[in-house]
This record gives C-alpha cells, structure tokens and sequence, in this order.
C-alpha cells in the first residue's frame, strides 16, 4: 500500500504517522506475500494496532487542544475500528489472517485517512485556537 499525495492532511506530522501506519501494512502484505510464519505476521498485526491506538490518541488530543466540534464522532470511528480488529485477531485461531480482514484494514486506512482525517486538518488550518484549559467543559 502506497503512500499518495491526497492522503496528505496539511500537517506534517499527521502525515507522518500515516505513512508509519501505512508501512506497518505495507509489512503485514509482505509478509503474508513471503509465506512468513504465523507469528510474525501476528506480530506485525499486533504493532499496526498498537501504533493505530497511539495515533488515535494522539489525533483525539489534537482535536481537543483546537476545540474541533465533531470529537465524538471521530473518536467513535476511532474505537470502533479497534474494537473490530482486535475482536478479530483474538477470535482467530487460523495461523494467517483472510484476505477479508486485511482488505478491511486497508480499505478503513484509506477512507478514514482521505476523508475523516481531512475534517479536523482543516479545521485545525484554517486558524482554530487553542482552547484554553479553563474554558474547557
Ligand atoms: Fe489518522
Ligand atoms: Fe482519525
């Protein structure tokens, strides 16, 4: 999966942790392309959902900091695409992941990065302030 210039939210280092996410499903693909054994794939599964957890939080914080009006929904995205990745990697006792689950993942990857992500970018660019600790609910 390749990075694409329609990916690009405006914020370098937003982008950067897309292109590291990216790269972690750039890996599982090769892996799985290479006939790599079940565990390192699991385990390149497994850090694409740490780094997505970290990533998530970090965007969630940002989103808070510039007082972006549609947190919830984006946070629920958010949630509950972890909630189904994970729901799927535990319930699998199969030692590769299908090819639905990784056509999953990609195709969440690429919609919320172009679109979802897109939405607090501009907000966030086109001038929001800083919300101050004390006017914060
Ligand atoms: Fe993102
Ligand atoms: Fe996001």
């Amino acid at each position: 999966m390749e990075w694409k210039r329609e990916y690009s939210t405006g914020i370098d280092e937003i982008d950067n942790q897309h292109k590291v996410l990216l790269s972690h499903f750039g890996m599982i693909e090769l892996l799985i392309a290479n006939n790599a054994n079940w565990s390192k794939i699991h385990r390149e599964l497994q850090s694409l959902q740490e780094y997505s957890e970290f990533h998530f939080q970090f965007e969630e914080a940002l989103m808070r900091l510039f007082g972006y009006p549609e947190l919830e929904v984006h946070q629920t995205q958010h949630a509950s695409y972890l909630k189904e990745i994970d729901g799927k990697l535990n319930m699998r006792l199969n030692p590769y992941p299908d090819k639905a689950l990784l056509r999953l993942i990609e195709a969440w990857l690429v919609n919320h990065i172009s679109q979802s992500d897109q939405g607090y970018a501009r907000h966030i660019l086109s001038g929001a302030r800083v919300v101050s600790a004390a006017s914060q609910g």
